[in-house]
C-alpha cells in the first residue's frame, strides 16, 4: 500500500540521511546524486538505526558497527559481511507538491 511521508523531496539535501515510520515499518530515506532512496531502517545486524546512519560513496553505513549496505540495491558489503541485504522500497514523487509516496 503506498503512503505518503511527512517530508518532501525538497527537503533532502544530497546524502542526507532521515529516519522516518510510515505504516509500522522503520525508513532511512536517502537522496544520493539528485536521486530519492528508501531504505529498510533497521541493520540486518543488531538493528542499527540506518537512518541515523551516514552516506559513503554509493553505500548507506549502519551507526554501530559500520556494516555498509548499497544504495541502489540495498545488498550488503562484502567488506562487512556481518550483515546481510536489506529491503529498498518503491517510490513515487509528485512532481507538482514535491510529496513522497512510498510503497509498504
Ligand atoms: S547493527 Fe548495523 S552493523 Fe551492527
Amino acid at each position: 500500500m503506498e503512503q505518503k511521508l511527512g517530508i518532501k523531496i525538497s527537503e533532502l539535501e544530497d546524502d542526507m540521511v532521515v529516519e522516518m515510520d510510515i505504516g509500522g515499518q522503520n525508513l532511512a530515506v536517502v537522496k544520493h546524486e539528485g536521486r530519492l532512496r528508501v531504505l529498510q531502517g533497521r541493520c540486518t545486524h543488531e538493528g542499527g538505526a540506518l537512518g541515523k546512519g551516514r552516506v559513503e560513496g554509493e553505500e548507506l553505513i549502519c551507526p554501530l558497527h559500520a556494516g555498509a549496505f548499497d544504495l541502489e540495491t540495498g545488498a550488503a558489503s562484502k567488506n562487512t559481511p556481518w550483515v546481510t541485504d536489506i529491503k529498498i522500497y518503491r517510490t513515487r514523487v509528485d512532481n507538482v507538491t514535491g510529496d513522497i509516496y512510498v510503497e509498504v
